[in-house]
């Protein structure tokens, strides 16, 4: 959630660690400091809000020094202000720590500490870790390292941790568990980062620290060992992507230009994995036998990722099936949902990082499941505690809500729904091969939607004043509702409730009036919900509700009952989740650009929840 950086090297640290925490400040953005090793001191800035506050007060009066860390925070312990900021120091100032995570044992260090005449400024967490460092060294830890390590076996709960020492000049330390950490390896310099994003323009090649493990980083040296002391040899990773891909491109938004991605990272998806002749390389490394035998599956995710879940329950049950069960993560972890080994448990998650979305990875391996995740970010916790895994190959999402990574994720589950289905005969190859070339043209229809965004602006900006929005869809459509409903809410911060249609008599109805836009997602399908739906738009007109439906291009109903219509090409029934959502992701963006909100850090959002 915090984002976390840190410096060694021989230019000027301050800019770099502002760089960085500005291209990190999707995790966290309610207050950011930095602290530099300057000739025998530790110098620090720290200001509340935004990190363009922080610059300001640097332009200022700039901290010189060549080793430094700094910090992005989203509030966990103690509202945001300047003094809740990170870096935190121990009492002789000697000692400055950044941390993501939390430190769930803080309040009963901190009274031990306390006892022995420590004075804590702030009321966060954090604090308690440089003053149980200062702490080990007077208690006789010989050396920076062996403070640390000493400190770090007191602490319970989940940190990434950057640590500068006055005494240890040059030299940055950090750990990691249970919060996301990775190393980056420059020449003659080196640096820390919560996330590669943050550091892409200077890297390519990086260290994913393991939990438990910590380093100490100089500018030409970069030693990894366990909290208990064990050395380590670290693998380095070349880094899959471009500084590009972590830019504005000419967008005035990052969410904007996510959303123009989608046509491309869909096509990508489909090039990956589908051959020539047909043939779908899903690279689980179970074996067909595997999929033949299989009786469950269970998905596990949060946020977004979860109604991509919702998708691909309805998707593999529709094709396979198999019996597919989906769940947040964060009530899958509390419950007791029988799941025996035999289950394939698939976590989907952007970031790879979501704390209960891993969790619920730890206990479905207690169990003794295979974990097939779908995961954007390689490296990342997800990836590494997985069996195997299916990137969805997005490049990094920067704008707190998801787009482009939902969509790649449907897809992941198209391809591996088709694959399945495939192996175990529930389609013969010509069906699979019809499916296939019907996926096929998801890309363009998602593109075309795309074209019309002006269109789209135009209804969201003149739906986007009212206190409250309605979405309404069916079967495949139910969560691109509520997925539609949280694109509005997270960046526009108006209420808006997705719902299954069928459900709307038991409640919503009560809501409707002419103040009330009811988004109604009503493509064309095969079956009977098409009809169903268009009966449930009628019973929001009869009560004078504004509505505006999301239609297949050429439908001579919709027109009769909708006040505004967002016209999207016909796809294949299964895959129109894919591209309806398009069309509620740029609703939503015009809505919140409407409503002059910050559409890429959204008040009190995280990119990355990795705490509970
Ligand atoms: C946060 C993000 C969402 C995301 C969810 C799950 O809430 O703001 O966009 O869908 O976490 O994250 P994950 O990285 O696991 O997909």
């Amino acid at each position: 959630m915090c984002g976390v950086v840190g410096y060694i090297g021989s230019k000027e640290a301050a800019p770099i660690l502002i760089d960085g925490l500005q291209r990190l400040e999707y995790r966290g953005y309610d207050s950011a400091g930095i602290a530099v090793l300057n000739g025998g001191k530790i110098v620090s800035d720290k200001e509340m809000g935004r990190l363009a506050n922080l610059e300001k007060l640097l332009a200022k009066a700039p901290l010189a020094g060549s080793c430094g860390i700094g910090h992005t925070r989203w509030a966990t312990h103690g509202a945001p202000s300047q003094l809740n900021s990170h870096p935190h120091f121990s009492s002789d100032g000697a000692i400055a720590v950044v941390h993501n995570g939390i430190i769930e044992n803080y309040a009963e260090l901190r009274n031990e500490l306390a006892a022995k005449g420590h004075r804590f400024l702030s009321e966060t967490d954090t604090e308690t870790v440089p003053h149980l460092i200062e702490q080990e060294l007077k208690e006789g830890a010989a050396s920076p390292i062996e403070a640390v390590q000493r400190a770090l076996k007191k602490l319970r709960g989940a940190y990434a941790l950057g640590i500068l020492f006055r005494d240890a000049p040059d030299t940055v330390y950090c750990a990691r568990l249970g919060s996301p950490l990775i190393i980056g390896l420059g020449e003659k310099e080196n640096f820390i980062a919560s996330d590669v994003p943050a550091i892409i323009n200077r890297i390519s090649k990086a260290i994913y620290l393991n939990d438990g493990e910590m380093a100490v980083l100089r500018a030409d040296s970069v030693e990894v060992c366990t909290i208990e002391g064990e050395a380590v040899e670290p693998e380095v990773k070349e880094i899959s992507f471009k500084a590009e891909d972590a830019e504005h491109a000419g967008f005035e938004t990052f969410m904007l230009k996510e959303i123009h991605e989608q046509p491309r990272v869909l096509r990508a998806l489909l090039e990956k994995h589908v051959s020539a002749d047909g043939t779908i390389e899903i690279g689980s490394g179970l074996s067909p036998d595997y999929f033949r035998k299989l009786r469950r599956i269970m998905i596990v995710s949060c946020g977004t990722a979860y109604h991509a879940g919702m998708y691909g329950k309805l998707l593999l049950e529709n094709l396979t099936g198999i019996a597919v069960e989906t769940d947040l993560a964060s009530e899958f972890r509390y419950r007791d949902p029988k799941i025996d080994p035999g289950t394939l448990v698939i976590p989907v998650s952007q970031s790879g990082e979501t704390a209960d979305t891993l969790a619920s990875i730890r206990m479905a391996k207690d169990w003794g499941c295979k974990i097939f995740s779908i995961c954007n970010v390689e490296g990342s916790s997800v990836v590494r505690e997985s069996d195997a895994t299916f990137f969805t190959n997005c490049g990094p999402e920067i704008g707190v809500a998801s787009t482009k990574a939902y969509t790649a994720q449907q897809m992941a589950f198209a391809l591996f729904a088709l694959y399945i289905a495939g192996v175990r005969g529930n389609l013969t190859p010509e069906q699979v091969k019809d499916y296939l070339d019907d996926l096929h043209e998801v890309p363009d229809a998602v593109h075309y939607v795309i074209q019309k965004k002006e269109e789209i602006r135009v209804i969201g900006e003149k739906h986007h004043d009212g206190p409250s929005s309605l979405y309404l869809g069916r079967k495949f459509n139910f969560p691109t509702a509520l997925e539609g409903a949280l694109k509005n809410k997270e960046i526009s911060y108006q209420h808006a409730e997705g719902y299954a249609a069928g459900e709307m008599k038991h409640g919503p109805i009560a809501l409707i009036s002419e103040a009330l836009p009811v988004i109604c997602i009503c493509t064309k399908t095969a079956d009977e919900v098409y009809e169903k739906m268009l009966s449930n738009i009628k019973e929001v007109e009869a009560r004078n509700g504004r509505i505006i439906a999301v239609a297949t291009e050429g439908d001579t109903e919709i027109p009769k009952l909708a006040g505004d219509i967002i016209y999207v090409p016909e796809v294949r029934d299964e895959f129109t989740p894919m591209v309806n959502v398009v069309a509620l992701q740029l609703l939503a963006y015009y809505a919140a650009r409407a409503r002059g909100t910050d559409i890429d850090k959204p008040r009190n959002l995280a990119k990355s929840v990795t705490v509970e």
